[in-house]
């Protein structure tokens, strides 16, 4: 298996992907929402192919922290294909993105999600570290940080979903 960014041939795998992961399609609208926003990372929306198919995505985005209006990534949605579920992709597309954002000197990752499945990569609550989640998000258990090599204990504030983005969900 093989995890790469995106290319413009995969849009409709990518949707198909998300649209079979959550058996409903307003995930992968929202992965059309951020890719035709500002807040997009193109080497952050990452594929998972096995034998020339595609089985996996993950996609991560800017979100708001204010005060100061400072641009910090969030990850999600991660998606994998039923069929294909428990063998490790979703921890490689995981891996992968946790590697890339370092590497581009990112300070830290935020995501909404299941704890259960989050703390395996170093994910823990935000509001412990100062930082409060939106109040879209489903409780604070439920939106977590992976501080990065560049994290500093200082950065602060309140996470703010942008309306072009995490906003069309709710
Ligand atoms: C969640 C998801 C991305 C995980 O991908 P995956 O390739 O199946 O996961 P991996 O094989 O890397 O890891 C499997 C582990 O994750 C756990 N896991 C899988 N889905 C989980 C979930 N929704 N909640 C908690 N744990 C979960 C499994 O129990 C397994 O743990 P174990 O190895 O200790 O038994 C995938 O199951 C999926 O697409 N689910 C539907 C969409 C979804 O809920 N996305 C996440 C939104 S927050």
């Amino acid at each position: 298996m093989i995890v790469r960014a995106e290319t413009a041939a995969d849009h409709a795998d990518i949707r198909r992907i998300n649209d079979e992961a959550f058996g409903e399609t307003i995930e992968g609208e929202l992965v059309d929402a951020i890719r035709a926003s500002d807040r997009f990372v193109l080497e952050l929306s990452l594929v998972a192919e096995s034998q020339g198919q595609s089985l996996g995505h993950v996609i991560s985005s800017y979100v708001d922290v204010e005060p100061g209006g400072r641009r910090v990534l969030q990850v999600g949605p991660l998606a994998v294909v039923p069929s294909h579920q428990r063998r490790g992709i979703g921890s490689a597309l995981m891996e992968e993105t946790i590697r890339r954002a370092d590497e581009r000197g990112e300070p830290l990752l935020l995501i909404e999600g299941n704890p259960r499945y989050y703390e395996r990569f170093g994910f823990t609550r935000t509001d412990a570290l100062g930082i409060e989640p939106p109040p879209q998000a489903l409780g604070p258990e439920y939106f977590m940080i992976r501080p990065l090599a560049r994290y500093d204990p200082a950065f602060r504030g309140r996470a703010v979903y942008p309306p072009e983005t995490f906003g069309i969900v709710y």
